[in-house]
Formats: structure tokens, C-alpha cells, sequence
């Protein structure tokens, strides 16, 4: 297929990128660089720098790209860090919400009728069971997760009315990467666990906050899904597969069915890269639930999707071997 991918530049994207490019697709990507890195970029794939909020260039990206005519779009562009989205909504309004609806109108305008898009667990909110599934409840905890379920709201609509066929991908906690070693951009300023545990075994940062030890997990700190990058980007191919052969779309989980607490992946991060990793015990953080953890049968049931690379030594493993050459 012809695959325009948005934000392909970024760490998410550039793994799926790399996916679509080993199944023999033909990839244009969309980015504008501002948490997207060059080195991120492939020589197989083409880029456009572009803006998603730049409709006249985004719309002549769709109709006479380099791989035009598109068969599909998948869209990875939006931030992502749920504390940020709390105190700068505007910033994810525009971002995630205004963004995604001109990608949606170029899609429409230039015929492109498969969409692939990057959700969140974070729709969900607190859990009322575990694991979670697609038919637990959405009532995000943060504005973060309400974007991406506007979104995914908007999806149903154009369904509807434009017959783009989408799949919605609701990721649990990403993380590791590439599992060849061909991916090395490392993400600027993190938010997330398992880059701050690296760049605090790597010297970059002094040391990791655990954000509250007194959660009513078995070792007082929060437990989380990890997938890994790898996993997803598998998961993206067989989605747009699925919609493309069932004419028909599809809102899914993907994550490991795994549980590890903060301190556990701490401590396999010590003991992978064997190096101190300093800690210390912080105030929790507003917003995080004690424990998450998804059902992803739906995914293995339609997709045949399972986590492979999700063990969290892989997720270490794969991670230190991006980061150790950042230790000058
Ligand atoms: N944590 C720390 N210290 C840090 C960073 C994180 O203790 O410096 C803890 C958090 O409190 C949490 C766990 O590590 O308990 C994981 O935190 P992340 O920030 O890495 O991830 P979240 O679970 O908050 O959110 C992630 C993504 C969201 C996504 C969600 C889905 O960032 O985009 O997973 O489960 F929606």
C-alpha cells in the first residue's frame, strides 16, 4: 500500500515507519520536527516537513505526495504527556483535537479512506475492573485522554458520513525500542518512566522521582502495562489490514497483559545496565491510578496481534542499548 504516516518522525512513528517499510509498503512521512528527529527519518521512506496545522500543504501532501495516490493515512502526530495536558489544554486543543480534524478533512477532500490512529488507555480513566477492556468505560482523568477520545468520537462520525474506515489503537504504556537496533533518536525531555530510568543510568539525569510509594499495589508504587514499540508497530500493520479486508472499522487494545510495579522496573534496570540508577521518593502525581492493566483478546481474537518484545528485560535491554551511547 501507499501509506502517508504523521508523525513518523517521532518515537512511536518511527518504529512503525519501520514496520510498514520491512511488510514492502511505500511510506511518505508527514513531520514537522518539532519532537520528531531526522535521524529518525529512513532512506527507503520519503519525508515531507510539514505542519498538520498547515492545510493548503498537508492537503497537497494527501493528493500529489510522492506516493500518491494514498491508499492510508496513520496519524501519530499529538502530544502526549497527560501532566502537561492539565496545565496547557490549549496546547492539546489544538495539537490533538484541531490537527486531527484538518488531517481528517485532507483525508476526506483528497478520498484517502483508511486511517490508522494512535489512541490511549488513557480514555479509560480510573479503573472500575481490571484487566481492562474495550468495553470498560471512557471517562478520562485527564485532558490528555479526552482529546484522544474526542477524537475517536469524531472517527465514528466520519465513518458514517465519508465511509473512512479507521482503526482506533488504544496504547497502554510504549516503551523499549527497535529490536534490530536500527532506531537510535533518543526522546527530548521525556515524561514517561522507562526513558527517565535511562537517562538517569546514562548520566543524563541526576536521578528518578517515584512519584508516591504508598499506593495500595503490593509494593506501595503504581503498576503499568508495558508494550513494546515493536509490539505496537506490528499491531498498526494488522489493523490497517483488517479495516482495509473487512471494510470495516475497529477500536482495540494494545498492550502486554502485564503488570510492573515502578520499583520493579527500577530494579530490572539496575541490574540490566548495572548501573546505581539513583532514586528518591517523591509526592504522587496528581491523576495516576494504582494500577492499570489491559485485556488485549479483542486484538488476538480479530487482529492474531500478541505481544512478543513485551518481557520487561527486552523492554531494558533494547532501551540500554540506544541510551549506553549516550555515555560519552
Ligand atoms: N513515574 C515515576 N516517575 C517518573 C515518571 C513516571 O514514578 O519520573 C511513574 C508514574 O507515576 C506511573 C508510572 O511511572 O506510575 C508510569 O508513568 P508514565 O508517565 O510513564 O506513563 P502513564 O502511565 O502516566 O501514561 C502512559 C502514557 C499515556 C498513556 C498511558 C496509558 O504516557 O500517554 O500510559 O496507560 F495514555
Amino acid at each position: 500500500m501507499n501509506i502517508l504516516i504523521i508523525g513518523g518522525a517521532g518515537y512511536i512513528g518511527s518504529h512503525v515507519t519501520r514496520e510498514f517499510l520491512d511488510l514492502g509498503h511505500r511510506c511518505t512521512v508527514y513531520d514537522n520536527l518539532s519532537t520528531g528527529l531526522r535521524e529518525n527519518l529512513f532512506p527507503q521512506a520519503r519525508f515531507i516537513h510539514g505542519d498538520i496545522h498547515d492545510y493548503p500543504l498537508l492537503l497537497a501532501a494527501m493528493i500529489s505526495g510522492p506516493h500518491s495516490p494514498y491508499d492510508a493515512i496513520v496519524h501519530l502526530a499529538a502530544s502526549k504527556a497527560a501532566g502537561e495536558s492539565m496545565l496547557n489544554p490549549e496546547k492539546y486543543s489544538r495539537n490533538n483535537i484541531s490537527g486531527t480534524i484538518n488531517i481528517l478533512n485532507a483525508a476526506s477532500a483528497a478520498g484517502i479512506q483508511l486511517f490508522v490512529f494512535s489512541s490511549s488507555a488513557a480514555v479509560y480513566g480510573e479503573p472500575l475492573y481490571l484487566p481492562i477492556d474495550e468495553k470498560h468505560p471512557t471517562n478520562p482523568e485527564n485532558y490528555y485522554g479526552f482529546t484522544k477520545l474526542e477524537i475517536e468520537r469524531i472517527l465514528e462520525w466520519y465513518d458514517k458520513l465519508k465511509n473512512i474506515r479507521f482503526a482506533s489503537l488504544r496504547y497502554f504504556n510504549a516503551a523499549g525500542y527497535d529490536i534490530k537496533g536500527r532506531i537510535f533518536g533518543l526522546e527530548q525531555n521525556p515524561a514517561n518512566l522507562l526513558p527517565i530510568i535511562m537517562e538517569a543510568a546514562s548520566g543524563l539525569r541526576l536521578e528518578l522521582q517515584i512519584f508516591g510509594d504508598d499506593y495500595d499495589t503490593p509494593d506501595g508504587t503504581c503498576i503499568r502495562d508495558y508494550i513494546h514499540v515493536n509490539d505496537l508497530a506490528a499491531g498498526h500493520a494488522l489493523a490497517l489490514d483488517y479495516i482495509a479486508k473487512n471494510n470495516k472499522s475497529l477500536t482495540v487494545n494494545l498492550g502486554s497483559e502485564n503488570g510492573n510495579s515502578v520499583k520493579e522496573v527500577l530494579e530490572t534496570a539496575r541490574k540490566i545496565t548495572g548501573k546505581e540508577i539513583p532514586a528518591k521518593i517523591a509526592e504522587r502525581r496528581p491523576g495516576d491510578p494504582a494500577k492499570l492493566t489491559s485485556s488485549a483478546s479483542l486484538a488476538f481474537s480479530l487482529l492474531n496481534w500478541k505481544a512478543k518484545y513485551s518481557d520487561m528485560e527486552t523492554l531494558i535491554k533494547t532501551s540500554w542499548t540506544v541510551y549506553e551511547r549516550s555515555i560519552i
